[in-house]
């Protein structure tokens, strides 16, 4: 059992747990252990409470209305694009367009920049540890164009193969699209110096930070990518809201991806001019609420200190890891360098079956292929069990994980 409290490196859990209405409910009966959060965080008051904000007292359109309302609006959303920028360290705020999500970003860039710069002659490179996001786009733009698709393998621990991946890069590698840290198992890749090997052969080079922004600082001058997003919901922000980042000589050289109202300069039914970025992938009315609210969850993010959340979110995944250890007949996966994921099976149990027990017991996990079946593939597995870690999350989360793993080893096995 948890031997340490839960008040651990500068910050009170139990008081950050408070703050996520959704974490004093009960499940069957049972106060809540969330360990879902990489498929999508709970949201603090702070969020919450900015989004009704919005709507209560000043909702209106965005960027089209001369009236006190829409310039109220429109200044908050703004706002919310210059918190996104200063947390990617962009050089400006148009370097950061507002997507759906990540999907939709990537969507985005191989629809525009890929349809645009890759020829059937070229060979782009993923890695096997991408989520579907990072490898449908690219697969359904190959069925157009013919390029040919190379996947950088994982070593027997789980980490990023850095030699093969050093020996796929060659003179014909025109792209290349990299997960900054699994969702399926936690493995960090290391995007800066993966990425400056890519730019060794002139490729252009995209990252899917979606889980990384969670858990780590991400700075997109360090990293010196040409592309970089993430999604809000898994940032304890809302859904339908997430963020493409690149340098705006890039994003205005490239065919807008969606065609509608506000990314325009100029229409006729002869001719038309679009704006520069961001307005330019905008089009149609923008996710506003959403947009304030992942502002409003970046900015409660911001009170700690990211070196407190790496160490206790650690502390938490290193016992996780120590008690499951311990039992016998559980596979763990993922290497040392990882970060709040622990991908486990337990030996002649369905991952699904484990996972309704668990919501028994009050437990919420993920079960099943993780969107990454590649990776599933190359693992020898259909599906594992995933206990993602976050901010709100505790030793006694993990105590309870262990307790529900050991019911269904004593039912099952
Ligand atoms: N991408 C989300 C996950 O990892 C849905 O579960």
């Amino acid at each position: 059992m948890s031997t340490k409290p839960t008040q651990l490196h500068g910050f009170d859990v139990e008081r950050i747990k408070k703050q996520f209405p959704a974490l004093n409910s009960q499940v069957n009966g049972k106060p809540i252990s969330f360990l879902d959060s990489a498929a999508s965080a709970q949201k603090p008051d702070a969020v919450i409470e900015a989004m009704a904000k919005v709507q209560r007292e000043h909702y209106a359109n965005v960027h089209r209305g001369l009236y006190k309302y829409s310039q109220d609006t429109t200044t908050a959303f703004e706002q919310a694009r210059h918190t996104v920028a200063t947390f990617l360290n962009a050089n400006s705020d148009n370097e950061t367009i507002f997507t759906r999500n990540a999907t939709e970003a990537i969507n985005l860039v191989a629809a525009s920049w890929g349809a645009e710069n890759l020829t059937s002659d070229d060979e782009i490179i993923l890695t096997v540890l991408e989520h579907h996001a990072n490898i449908v786009p690219w697969h359904m733009l190959r069925e157009k164009i013919g390029f040919k698709i190379k996947v950088v393998p994982i070593c027997d621990d789980g980490a990023i193969d850095l030699d093969a991946y050093q020996k796929l890069l060659t003179d014909k590698v025109k792209f290349v699209g990299l997960t900054h840290m699994s969702n399926a198992m936690g493995t960090i890749l290391p995007v800066k110096q993966m990425t400056e090997m890519a730019k060794a052969f002139g490729a252009t080079v995209l990252i899917d930070a979606s889980q990384a922004v969670v858990h780590m600082d991400v700075d997109v001058q360090n990293v010196d990518c040409d592309f970089l997003c993430f999604t809000g919901h898994k940032l304890y922000g809302p859904t339908g809201i997430g963020v493409l980042w690149a340098r705006e000589d890039v994003l205005n050289n490239m065919r807008p991806y969606q065609g509608g109202g506000e990314m325009i300069e100029k229409v006729s039914f002869e001719e038309i001019t679009y704006k520069d970025a961001p307005a330019r992938f905008e089009a149609g009315t923008p996710a506003i609420v959403e947009a304030i609210g992942l502002g409003a969850a970046i900015d409660w993010l911001g009170q700690f200190d990211t070196a407190d959340i790496q160490a206790h979110e650690r502390d938490i995944l290193d016992y996780a890891i120590q008690e499951m250890q311990k039992i016998n007949g559980v596979t763990l996966y993922g290497p040392d360098d990882r970060a709040s994921i622990l991908s486990f099976n337990i030996d002649g149990v369905h991952p699904h079956d484990a996972g309704t027990i668990f919501d028994q017991m009050g437990v919420a996990v993920r079960a099943g292929h993780h969107c990454a079946q590649p990776l599933m593939q190359a693992l020898n597995v259909s599906s594992t069990i995933r206990a993602s870690f976050a901010i709100y999350n505790a030793r006694n989360d993990v105590d309870r994980l262990i307790e529900a793993v050991n019911k269904v080893k004593k039912l099952f096995c």
